[in-house]
């Protein structure tokens, strides 16, 4: 990686926009991609360059951005005047002031990476202005770029752009990544205007106010890369994850994990699976999930923000999420293990069993049917199809906690708080409301009677 001294350089991320494209309450920036909000991408791409030397304009729910990432720099822009009012109120930041440049770029744009930036950080060299553009198929609105002999002299903004006027104009747009120097900034973002279509103080009028002063600008033709696609509405949103989609495929494919069904596979960038595991579409993992060596996951599986140990085997349709689960663990299909699951290794859960904040023994077995919730299991208890921990009464959750080598019997509802010591039996059909001592047996349901019918004459 070629290096540049980042002290010269201050990155800008302009993400103060609403978003009126996407249609949605949420800002733009925090939609999600492969369950990761789209700054996340930006920032991911920029901090191996600038390192802290990061800041984000901020404006509309600046609240939401400022605690969805905690851990970085934000200069608050009110009201959301344009992109070249956005450059202006970060320059009144007087750390980024004092940089010599500055290199700002479309928070938009999920698919940037590292490379793109530093080969267009190479080539803008020592320019006043350098700004990257994109030859495409579908412009879009895209700002146009217009050059003159072959040398850019502005750039028209697609509201603004009659085709009439440029008749040699073909596919180049604005890609929306430049690098600015500091002091022309300054000098020259005070005459740009919002006279134009939108009404707004476009960056992009840089261009032709730098030119006419004189001034070094350069337009750094960056082909047909997606890197720095912008996403604007849901459909680009959608196109932007599908590609952020294979990219995450292929990684898992170079890295030895086999994928059946690849394309139907979305795997969250903080997703780490070990070589020799096997995956198959549709499948999605999110998160900071660690996958160990060797586990299988069938179909339909939705895993989030969770640590599955070696050689487990996830079968079809079972979600997972904020959990854990030991080595060799057996889940699924149908499982659905909520926040605070714990399962120790060679632990089995079955077809419609859920479990919510419970611990549930090394070897132990819940197979079929029950929901347990606040519970701890020890190890090798069994618990027969239909068990109900009844941890709620209304207004509390209780807690109940169940021994080693416990037999559960079916369809037993155990009333929380309770306590089932260890080697202890519960008989079937139980509704147990009191603690069963170690290694008792507890029958808790009427007794059978059986009659013969009185028949009518
Ligand atoms: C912008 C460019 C266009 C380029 C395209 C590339 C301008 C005027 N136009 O258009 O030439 O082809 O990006 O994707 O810059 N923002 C602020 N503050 C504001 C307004 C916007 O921070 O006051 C942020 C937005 O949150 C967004 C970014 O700036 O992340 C770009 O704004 P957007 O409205 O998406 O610009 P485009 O119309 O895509
Ligand atoms: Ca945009």
């Amino acid at each position: 990686m070629e290096k540049f001294d980042i002290a010269k350089y201050a990155a800008i991320v302009l993400a103060a926009g609403k978003g009126t494209r996407m249609a949605s309450q949420k800002p733009k920036v925090l939609q999600s991609l492969l369950g990761e909000p789209m700054l996340f991408y930006v920032l991911t791409a920029l901090k191996p360059l600038f390192c802290k030397n990061i800041w984000i304009i901020s404006g509309h729910e600046a609240e939401k951005l400022a605690s969805a990432f905690p851990e970085n720099r934000f200069i608050i822009q009110t009201p959301q005047l344009g992109t070249g009012h956005a450059a202006c109120v970060a320059l009144q930041n007087p750390e980024i002031a004092n940089c010599e440049f500055m290199v700002i770029i479309n928070g938009d744009t999920p698919l940037l990476s590292g490379e793109i930036i530093q080969k267009f950080m190479g080539q803008a060299d020592d320019c006043d202005l350098a700004f990257a553009t994109l030859n495409l198929k579908n412009p879009a609105q895209f700002g146009r770029v217009i050059r003159k002999n072959g040398e850019p002299v502005a750039i028209v903004e697609f509201k603004d752009f009659d085709s009439a006027k440029f008749p040699d104009w073909h596919d180049e747009v604005n890609a929306g990544l430049y690098m600015a120097r500091t002091s022309m900034a300054r000098e020259l973002l005070t005459l740009v205007t919002n006279n134009n279509k939108s009404g707004e103080y476009y960056i992009t009028d840089l261009v032709g106010l730098a030119l006419e002063k004189g001034l070094k600008v350069k337009a750094i033709p960056c082909g047909q890369t997606p890197d720095l696609l912008g996403v604007n509405t849901p459909a680009e949103l959608a196109a932007a994850e599908n590609i952020l989609a294979d990219r995450q495929v292929a990684k898992l494919l170079g890295a030895g994990v086999v994928v059946h069904a690849p394309q139907l596979v979305r795997c969250g960038p903080r997703v780490k699976i070990e070589p020799g595991c096997e995956i198959t579409g549709p499948c999605e993992l999110y998160g900071q999930t660690d996958i160990a060596s060797g586990v299988i996951i069938d179909s339909h599986c939705v895993i989030r923000n969770s640590v599955i140990g070696s050689n487990c085997h996830i079968a079809s349709f079972s979600h997972i999420d904020n959990a854990q689960c030991g080595e060799n663990t057996r889940i699924g299909p149908f499982a659905r293990l909520r926040p605070g699951a714990e399962l120790a290794h060679d632990a089995h859960v079955g077809n419609f069993v859920e479990l919510k904040k419970t611990v549930l023994g090394a070897g132990s077995k819940a197979n079929h049917l029950a929901y347990l919730g606040d519970s701890i299991i020890g190890p090798n208890t069994n618990i027969g199809a239909g068990t109900i921990t009844c941890n709620y009464d209304g207004k509390k959750k209780h807690e109940t906690n169940i021994g080693k080598n416990v037999f559960i019997g079916s369809n037993s509802a155990l009333v929380a708080p309770v306590t089932i010591g260890d080697n202890a039996l519960v008989g079937a059909g139980s509704v147990i409301t009191k603690d069963v001592p170690e290694r008792e047996w507890a029958i808790a349901r009427a007794r059978q009677q059986n009659f013969k019918p009185k028949l009518k004459k």
